[in-house]
């Protein structure tokens, strides 16, 4: 390095190019979430250098297991860790929380760096009140036992949500929650506020297309949109939108605002597009996912916000690290990953300065692990996304989009009421 200096013409041009090439990867933060439910994935040592691969600094898992906390030991990697639906209910007890926190995250830090604690995921769509009654207490139970173990600076307590706990989020600024959660979300909030940890939603585009793929503008759902077919235009705001994941978390912020929260911070803990899916499944393709999932990571890598909250950056966890062959369900479950069980990548994502990791498959033995099993199948967690007021009915329309979306809606509803 000292050379460098001493033959400045030379090594000036070098240093200029690694900058180029180093400078995106420091920049930005992507997520990207690390679902486990297969049995031909690479084991977790052979995992880290894919994640490096795409340049991803942090992710989220869905349980806590040892072997994956062991692996990310040393690698400056930021991890969300998951405690199942599953653990809701014991988690209420004191003491077994404070054991849970002990064994699965005070014993990893510092080495793996664990920031976060997902309790749950998408508990208050289930419509099971026996899960959604627990969440709230279990969250402040695990909060409160890091508290008693001096953590709960370096790590934060929240839980991921489907898009469906708004019941309308279009147009953007109309977005609420659904009545019936309200209660609930509320106390969250102020949870969120008081301990400074962030709002999750998982938020699909894809299960809007593919619900109405006729109606549904593909550039709008896959960020082609800049390029003439116009995007959206919110009547009461006058933002424009041109592509449709940024007008979801726009009416996520909405909502927060009509339940007097604006400071909370959002984050998307899930985003992505399947690669493969079933004949009914209009739009899960290979040239879809490489667009979407592509697309998305160069918006992250831009640090661009959304309308509403221009100067914010997008804060996402991209889903899916692996193609999981376990996950029941239409075929798009099983292919939302990045990459094959084999490491290679599924598609090429067309990022510049991505070099693959070469990664050698062998059986992950906790493939499908205990907890938090039931890593958020996307599948119905848009369902509240494409509802609409009768008030929408009566605006001017302002672009062809906006017809589009009016029509689709009420249809997109019946669709969903299956
Ligand atoms: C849950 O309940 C809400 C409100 O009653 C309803 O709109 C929604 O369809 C239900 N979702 C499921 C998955 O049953
Ligand atoms: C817009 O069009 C240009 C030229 O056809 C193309 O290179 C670019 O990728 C397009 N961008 C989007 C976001 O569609
Ligand atoms: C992968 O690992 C297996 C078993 O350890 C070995 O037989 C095989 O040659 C390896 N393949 C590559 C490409 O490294």
């Amino acid at each position: 390095m000292n050379l460098s200096f001493t033959i400045i013409p030379h090594f000036s041009l070098l240093f200029f190019i690694s900058a180029v090439i180093l400078f995106p990867r420091m920049a930005f933060s992507l997520g990207i979430n690390y679902g486990r439910i297969a049995d031909n994935i690479p084991v977790p040592e052979k995992v880290v250098p894919i994640i490096k691969s795409i340049g991803a600094t942090r992710v989220k898992l869905y349980d806590a297991d040892p072997t994956v906390l062991k692996a990310f030991a040393n690698t400056n990697i930021e991890i969300i860790i998951g405690l199942g639906n599953e653990y809701l209910a014991t988690m209420k007890d004191s003491n077994k929380a404070l054991n849970w926190v002990k064994t699965n995250v005070q014993c990893w830090l510092p080495l793996t760096k664990i920031t976060c604690i997902a309790v749950g995921n998408e508990v208050l769509t289930l419509n099971d009140s026996s899960l959604s009654d627990n969440l709230f207490p279990a969250m402040q139970s695990v909060y409160n036992a890091l508290v008693t173990l001096h953590l709960e600076k370096q790590v934060s307590v929240t839980t991921a949500h489907s898009l469906a706990v708004l019941d309308t989020s279009y147009p953007p600024s109309a977005g609420k929650f659904r009545q019936d959660l309200v209660g609930c979300i509320s106390k969250i909030l102020d949870f969120h506020l008081k301990t400074d940890s962030p709002f999750l939603i998982n938020a699909y585009p894809f299960l809007a297309y593919k619900s109405n793929p006729k109606q549904v503008s593909l550039d709008f759902v896959l960020f082609e949109g800049s390029n003439g077919s116009g995007g959206v235009v919110d009547p009461w705001t006058n933002l424009h939108y041109d592509n449709m994941l940024f007008a979801q978390i726009d009416a996520v912020h909405s909502a927060l605002e009509k339940v007097g929260c604006k400071k909370v911070c959002v984050q998307i803990s899930e985003s992505g597009w399947p690669s493969k899916g079933d004949t009914d499944e209009a739009g899960a393709t290979q040239e879809n996912a490489k667009k979407y999932n592509g697309n998305l990571i160069k918006l992250v890598q831009q640090k661009i916000g959304t309308p509403m909250r221009p100067d914010v950056d997008l804060n996402i966890y991209v889903f899916a690290l692996f193609n999981e062959n376990l996950k029941p369900g239409p075929t798009s479950e099983r292919n939302f990953g990045l990459f094959k069980p084999d490491g290679t990548p599924a598609y090429n994502l067309g990022l510049a300065g991505v070099s693959y990791g070469n990664s050698n498959t062998s059986s992950s033995s906790g493939g499908n692990s205990g907890g938090g099993s039931n890593a958020s199948p996307p599948g119905g967690s848009s369902s509240g996304y494409m509802s609409i007021t009768s008030d929408a009915w009566k605006v001017t329309l302002q672009s062809r989009m906006l017809i589009f979306w009016l029509v689709l809606s009420p249809i997109t509803l019946l669709a969903f009421q299956r």
